[in-house]
């Protein structure tokens, strides 16, 4: 793992930015694997800058995204559909055929996951997987369990997952229970990984993930396996390392 640490939330969505365009200018038509939550959207404001200021495109690109809540339209304001369309999507030239969520709509569990296992296979493989981290450690809505789960699955949200996630609802009430998301073989799968994390609420979490044992109850260490994982953390974050 390469940790860089940088000082606030702006210098760690700059430099999250550049290294995504550094990855869209080697390869034009990559695939990436995008994240939503607080962590990325300064990164995705950077690279809405870039490409208007004409030093990327996003032309041939193709997207997976890591997740989606169970029961949400896409046009729903709380749906990751919705996120990735106004935070990055609708601002650059991504074609949207070329961008995929879980299929938030479909109630057949089995079906939506077998269906998005599809779609990640169908994509080539993902070069470069943007993660933000949860407050328990969980990567996608892949929450602390007693297995890492490879393909695709249904996951109810755990208390600390909707908590913290209360913050874009009105109440926790409408917080969906149960979620869609990629599962460790999707995510491990990828080239790169890049992971951003931002602020003390982190900072314990960042430590386990890091220094701590491989274990599913803290998802994302298992990320010490994959060979080129890149942590950005800002100074906050990465306290404790
Ligand atoms: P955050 O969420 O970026 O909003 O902190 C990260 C996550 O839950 O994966």
């Amino acid at each position: 793992m390469v940790i860089k640490k940088v000082t606030d939330y702006e210098e760690l969505s700059k430099k999250g930015a550049q290294f995504i365009a550094a990855q869209i200018i080697m390869k034009p038509n990559c695939v990436l694997g995008l994240a939503t939550g607080g962590s990325p959207v300064g990164t995705y404001q950077r690279l809405i800058k870039a490409y208007q200021d004409g030093s990327i495109s996003f032309k041939d690109i193709t997207s997976v995204n890591l997740d989606e809540y169970k029961g949400l339209d896409g046009t729903h304001p709380q749906s990751y559909r919705y996120f990735m369309n106004t935070n990055l999507f609708d601002h650059v030239d991504i074609i949207k055929e070329n961008t995929y969520l879980p299929d938030g709509l479909e109630p057949d569990s089995e079906k939506a996951c077998t269906d998005y296992e599809a779609i990640i296979d169908g994509v080539g493989g993902i070069d470069l997987q943007l993660l933000g981290l949860g407050h328990n450690g969980h990567i996608g809505f892949n929450e602390p369990n007693t297995v890492f789960e490879k393909n695709t699955h249904c996951v109810e949200l755990t208390q600390s997952t909707i908590d913290a996630n209360t913050r874009y609802f009105n109440s926790s009430d409408e917080v969906p229970r149960q979620a869609y998301t990629m599962g460790y073989r999707g995510i491990l799968s990828a080239k790169k990984i890049l992971v951003l994390v931002s602020g003390s609420a982190k900072a314990s979490i960042l430590a386990q993930v890091v220094n701590g044992p491989i274990t599913p109850e803290v998802p994302a260490s298992i990320l010490q396996l994959h060979p080129d994982v890149t942590i950005i953390a800002d100074a906050e974050a990465a306290a404790l390392l």
